[in-house]
C-alpha cells in the first residue's frame, strides 16, 4: 500500500518540480507522460519533523528533507553533535521533549533497542531510519522500484514455481483524470550475497511474503548470521523455511533475477575492518560469480550504497544491470509515502477513516 501511494505521490510531485528533478538517467524520467495536474499532498503544512541521526547519512537524510518540503513542511537536522542526547540528556527525555514540539520523529540509531525507548517515551510517531537490526524505509524504495522495472524482469516463473502473475495494485486516483498504474511484478528469485545486516533483515521479513523467494550467501561464521530478534520475528510470520542459506554466494545467485548486496562493514564496525575483509573474500558480486552461480541470465542489481569496490565491481555497479540510482532516488518517494501517512494523517491513521 506504501508504495502505491510512493508511486501516486511521485506522480503528483513531479509538474511542481524544477524540470531537472525528472533529468534523463533519474529514476523520475521513467515517469515519460506529465500526468493532469494535481496538488501534492501539503499534509506537513505548518508541521515539523525531527531528523534524530546519531550516524552518518546522505540518502536517507537527504530524503527525508526533500519529501518534507514537498508535503508543505519543515524538517530539523538534529545530528549528535548538534543536541543534548547522548551527552547530558537521556533518549527517555529527548523524545519527551522533541516530541512535544514536533509532529513526528524519523531516527537513526546505533542499537536497535534506542529506537525503541524513543517510540515508548515520544507523544508523536517515531519512525526508524536505521538501526543495528532493521532498515525499513530502505526495502520500499527496493520495492518501487522493482515494480517501476518491472518489464526488465522475463516472464518466466521462478524456480519455486510461481507463476508470473502478481497481484494487481488497486488504482490509486483522486480528482479528475487517471494516473498510470503502478506496474505488477511478478515473483521474483532474490539473492543477497553478503553480511547479515539491517539491510538484509527486511528484505528477510518482506520478500517471502509478496511471493519472492530469497536466497542467502554469508561466510561461515554466526556473526555473519541474522541474529535471534530476526529469526523469531520470521518464525513469528511463519517464513523462516522460505529462507535459503548458504556460505556459497554462487550457490546463493542461482536463478536469481536480481543479487544484492550491502556493505561488508556496517556504521559501527569499523574496529572488525581488517578480519571482515579477510571473511568476506570471494564474496565480491561480479558478472563472473553470477554467471558460474547460473542467475538468470538477465539478472539485475541493487545496493543500498554507499558502495566500496570490493563489495561490487564496476562493471556490474555501473554497468546495464544496476538499479542503484533509481533506488537512490526512490528513497525520497517512499520516504514521502510514510511522512504523509504517518506524520501528515496520523490523526486520521488512528481514527481508521479514509486516508
Ligand atoms: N541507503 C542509505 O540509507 O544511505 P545513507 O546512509 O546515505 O542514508
Ligand atoms: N548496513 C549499512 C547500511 C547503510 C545504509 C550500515 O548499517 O551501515
Amino acid at each position: 500500500w506504501i508504495i502505491i501511494h510512493a508511486h501516486y505521490l511521485k506522480q503528483t510531485s513531479l509538474p511542481w518540480l524544477a524540470p531537472q528533478a525528472a533529468a534523463p538517467g533519474t529514476s523520475a524520467a521513467l515517469y515519460k507522460k506529465p500526468p493532469p495536474l494535481r496538488m501534492p499532498s501539503q499534509s506537513l503544512f505548518n508541521k515539523s519533523i525531527a531528523l534524530l541521526f546519531s550516524k552518518r547519512s546522505t540518502r536517507t537524510r537527504v530524503a527525508a528533507e526533500t519529501a518534507t518540503v514537498l508535503l508543505g513542511g519543515r524538517a530539523l537536522f538534529l545530528g549528535r553533535e548538534d543536541i543534548q542526547l547522548g551527552v547530558n540528556e537521556s533518549l527517555r527525555d529527548s523524545a519527551r521533549v522533541i516530541g512535544g514540539m514536533c509532529e513526528g520523529i524519523f531516527a537513526r540509531v546505533g542499537a536497535h533497542e534506542e529506537i525503541e525507548e524513543l517510540a515508548q517515551h515520544s507523544p508523536v510517531p517515531v519512525l526508524n531510519a536505521l538501526s543495528s537490526l532493521w532498515h525499513p524505509t530502505q526495502v520500499l524504495a527496493d520495492l518501487l522500484t522493482l515494480h517501476e522495472h518491472a518489464q526488465l524482469f522475463s516472464a518466466t516463473p521462478n524456480e519455486s514455481g510461481f507463476a508470473p502473475s502478481a497481484p494487481t495494485p488497486t488504482q490509486h486516483v483522486r480528482g479528475k483524470g487517471k494516473l498510470p498504474r503502478l506496474p505488477p511484478l511478478r515473483p521474483l528469485t532474490v539473492a543477497y550475497v553478503g553480511d547479515s545486516a539491517n539491510v538484509l533483515h527486511d528484505m528477510l521479513v518482506t520478500y517471502p511474503r509478496l511471493g519472492h523467494t530469497i536466497r542467502v550467501a554469508s561466510p561461515e561464521n554466526e556473526k555473519y548470521r541474522a541474529p535471534k530478534p530476526v529469526w523469531d520475528r520470521l518464525v513469528q510470520l511463519g517464513i523462516e523455511k522460505d529462507i535459503f542459506w548458504t556460505a556459497d554466494p554462487r550457490e546463493a545467485v542461482h536463478g536469481a533475477d536480481l543479487v544484492v548486496t550491502d556493505t561488508w562493514i556496517s556504521m559501527g564496525q569499523e574496529a572488525e575492518k581488517e578480519q571482515r575483509l579477510k571473511d568476506f573474500q570471494g564474496y565480491q558480486v561480479t558478472e563472473q560469480l553470477c554467471r558460474e552461480g547460473g542467475a538468470k541470465p538477465d539478472w539485475k542489481f541493487m545496493h543500498c550504497l554507499p558502495r566500496k569496490e570490493h563489495e561490487v565491481d564496476d562493471e556490474v555497479f555501473y554497468g546495464p544491470r544496476s538499479l542503484v540510482f533509481p533506488e537512490a532516488d526512490n528513497r525520497k518517494w517512499t520516504i514521502m509515502a510514510l511522512f504523509d501517512l504517518l506524520f501528515g494523517k496520523w490523526d486520521l491513521l488512528e481514527q481508521k477513516k479514509d486516508i
